[in-house]
């Protein structure tokens, strides 16, 4: 099994909402209950803001086979981590790791001092594994539900080589 990296484009919008939709409802349900997964979900309707945030940000797929199996991506300024989904067959291969590590790379050769994303119940191990520190926990009010995610950061090391 090999996995590839590469960035991502609008072109894979529907695999990349396809796969957010099926993570969301399969791998965040067991942290979540029915009605917040079903506000969550619906995110993935809207595919002109997905292809916004592909346009703008540094967006990545990870693919095995040609199939899309994770993404993730970083705001231009590398300081504030957007998405990291991994599909919902491949868990706990490295998927995210490899995506993470990529973004990390990105964040110092942008020169950003710190990352910080908003993170899921679902996703928090993963992010102290990777050396962030909760902020705040908080909730977010959406369609009158409330979605508990935490507030993270990391302190970034500088790239020597570059400087
Ligand atoms: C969080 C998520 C992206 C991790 O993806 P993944 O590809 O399964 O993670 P990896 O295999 O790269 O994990 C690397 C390490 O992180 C840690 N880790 C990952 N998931 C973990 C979990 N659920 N519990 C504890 N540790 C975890 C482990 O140390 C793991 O190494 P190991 O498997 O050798 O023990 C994935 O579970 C996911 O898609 N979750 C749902 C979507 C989500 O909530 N995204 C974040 C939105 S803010």
């Amino acid at each position: 099994m090999s996995l590839n990296i590469r960035q991502a484009t609008t072109l894979d919008v529907y695999s990349i909402t396809e796969l957010f939709r099926n993570t969301v409802t399969s791998i965040n349900r067991q942290d979540y209950t029915k009605e917040e997964i079903q506000v969550w979900a619906e995110s993935a309707h809207n595919i002109a803001r997905w292809e916004q945030k592909i346009a703008t940000q540094y967006f990545l797929v990870a693919e095995i086979n040609a199939q899309i199996v994770g993404f993730a991506s970083i705001n231009q300024a590398g300081n504030y981590l957007d998405f990291l989904y991994v599909h919902h067959h491949f868990q706990r291969q490295g998927i995210a790791q490899k995506l993470y590590n990529t973004l990390e790379n990105y964040a110092i050769g942008q020169q950003a001092n710190e990352v910080t994303s908003n993170v899921s119940i679902t996703a928090r191990p993963f992010f102290e594994k990777n050396g962030f520190e909760v902020l705040q926990p908080q909730q977010n009010l959406r369609q009158q539900v409330v979605l508990v995610n935490f507030k993270m950061r990391k302190t970034l090391k500088p790239n020597l080589t570059t400087r």
